[in-house]
């Protein structure tokens, strides 16, 4: 039985003081009994990363970056490695996002080069994945998908003793739209995947392997999508920076 995770993705939101803030809401807001039921990650801005580490420190919350640079160290401005990352209190690191991808140009060679690094530095990374509104409308979503999964776990191992690596199916015309795709919609995708999964790493380590859905999850459709047989969780990305509801959708969880 794969355990479900929720994700927040707080993006480019929340500075230092407002990261406390939404860090105490939610920590007060769950009850522990959840977190035998969920994994809870929060992904706040890199400077806000140490400060609410130092306040989760006898919480189950777990926290992630939101991206990191394939390199260990050097000259590039701007950039954060992963040791910086678990030096900080992370565990986890999302990968690969669409509006990374989107706006900052990142491909599936770089994510997968991100990907090999995250995990040799004991990041857990979670891969995001999805195709835009024209590949649906074209009916090319599944291939697109297929590749993306493809490119980015190219010479990836998965392990049955340990968690590599997550991965979050994101199609991008839900992200921030206020459309989410329907829990078939978002089943067909995830079967897809664990699919490929199976293909890669054999039945085993496929069944253990956690597909996230994200794309404007609420505390509305949270409950419906969670009870698809291989959607494990989700990516939340505004629900999450509103504590009420980041907490409904935790407890949404069956
Ligand atoms: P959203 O974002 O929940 O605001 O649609 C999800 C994400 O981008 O991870």
């Amino acid at each position: 039985m794969r355990k479900k995770l929720l994700a927040g993705n707080w993006k480019m939101n929340k500075d230092i003081a407002e990261s406390i803030d939404l860090i105490s809401e939610i920590n007060k807001g769950l009850n522990s009994s959840v977190f035998n039921k969920a994994d809870v990650i929060v992904c706040p801005p890199f400077i806000s990363i140490y400060p609410v580490c130092e306040y989760l420190k006898h919480s189950e919350i777990k926290v992630g970056g939101q991206n990191m640079y394939k390199e260990t160290e050097g000259a590039y401005t701007g950039e954060i490695s992963a040791n910086m990352l678990i030096s900080a209190g992370c565990r986890y690191v999302i990968l690969g996002h669409s509006e990374r991808r989107q706006y900052f140009g990142e491909n599936d060679t770089l994510i997968n080069q991100k990907m090999e690094k995250a995990i040799t530095s004991n990041l857990i990374p979670i891969l995001c994945v999805g195709e835009t509104l024209s590949q649906r409308e074209e009916n090319k979503h599944i291939q697109t998908v297929t590749e993306q999964v493809k490119s980015c776990l190219k010479n990836i191992e998965a392990s049955n003793e340990q968690e590599k690596f997550i991965i979050a199916y994101e199609p991008v015309w839900a992200i921030g739209t206020g459309v989410n795709a329907t829990p078939e919609q978002a089943e067909e995708m995830h079967s897809e995947i664990r699919g490929i999964l199976k293909e890669l790493y054999g039945e085993d380590i496929s069944e253990q392997i956690r597909i996230l859905y994200g794309g404007s999850i609420n505390e509305i459709n949270s409950t419906d999508l969670f009870k698809m047989k291989n959607i494990d969780g989700g990516l939340v990305g505004g629900a999450s920076i509103k504590a009420e509801s980041f907490i409904k959708i935790i407890n949404s969880v069956q």
